[in-house]
């Protein structure tokens, strides 16, 4: 059951003189990776084989991330009217796939793929609550206020079934901590690059990982607040079983708020080269 729908939102109030064109950058490559999401659920069927349950909820889960990608694509669509969406989603599959064909999680464990899918809604939580913070569109920060609120319950349907299994697979702390943050290292890859690169360059320019992904991160990176990292580290602490709120919580939060700034300023650099 899905929570909102996009005909609910408001459409008629897109206000044109709000867009800013480095937040359109990053709802169309954002769209198309959302869109993709039942190649992830094909994958987590292979998996959880056997799980029926949790099998039942991952299908709920994909339609409502196929739903984040087609709001975010009707979005994109007014702020550039010459962008086209289902073009784009088009291209974007036909370059970037993931190996569905599996039978056991590329996590090692059941109890690590969970982990990697909280990590995955940690970040989608966070970026979607920083750009509605961000906007002064009126429609956006609607819709990224929903998608928000979606992430954060799909967080918890992961980390819900993740305990299930750590019952039976037993993971430590440290454990589940180095496979959180791996997950978290691997938003560098080629995943939301190769979707900056569809939904951005134009069709007859060569794909540059170190390019498309500064592009990215320059501008991702820019919107995040301290208040949104703190946020980010409590939900890692969560997942790997620590205490998210401690003294050691708002330390970490305030080395990540530091690193992330760096980090943005390293990928703005390397942009300014490459181009
Ligand atoms: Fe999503
Ligand atoms: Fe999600």
């Amino acid at each position: 059951m899905k929570h909102w729908r996009i005909e609910q939102m408001d459409w008629d109030a897109f206000d044109a003189s709000k867009v800013d064109p480095s937040i359109v950058s990053l709802i169309k490559s954002a769209s198309v990776v959302e869109r993709n999401a039942r190649d992830y659920t094909e994958y987590l069927v292979h998996v959880f084989a056997g799980d029926q349950g949790f099998i039942d909820a991952a299908q709920n889960w994909a339609e409502e991330e196929v739903q984040h990608g087609d709001a975010l694509g009707k979005w994109a669509m007014l702020a550039d009217p010459s962008w086209n969406y289902e073009e784009a989603f088009k291209r974007y599959r036909d370059t970037y796939r993931i190996d569905v064909d599996v039978d056991a999680s590329i996590r090692g464990s059941r109890t690590g793929e969970m982990i990697a899918r909280c990590m995955v809604e940690t970040g989608t939580s966070s970026f979607y609550t920083s750009l509605a913070d961000a906007t002064d569109e009126p429609v956006l920060k609607a819709v990224c206020k929903q998608i928000a609120a979606d992430e954060y319950r799909h967080f918890k349907l992961f980390y819900d079934c993740m305990h299930r299994y750590l019952k039976r697979e037993k993971l430590g702390r440290w454990a589940r901590l180095r496979i959180a943050l791996s997950r978290v290292l691997e938003s560098e890859d080629d995943e939301l690059a190769t979707a900056y690169h569809i939904t951005n360059e134009p069709a007859d320019m060569p794909y540059d990982h170190k390019r498309c992904i500064s592009a990215y991160m320059s501008r991702a990176l820019g919107f995040y607040q301290r208040k949104h990292l703190g946020r980010v580290v409590a939900m890692v602490l969560k997942t790997a079983g620590m205490t998210p709120h401690s003294r050691l919580q708002r330390f970490i939060s305030d080395a990540a708020y530091h690193l992330i700034k760096w980090r943005q300023k390293t990928f703005a650099r390397h942009l300014k080269t490459a181009s």
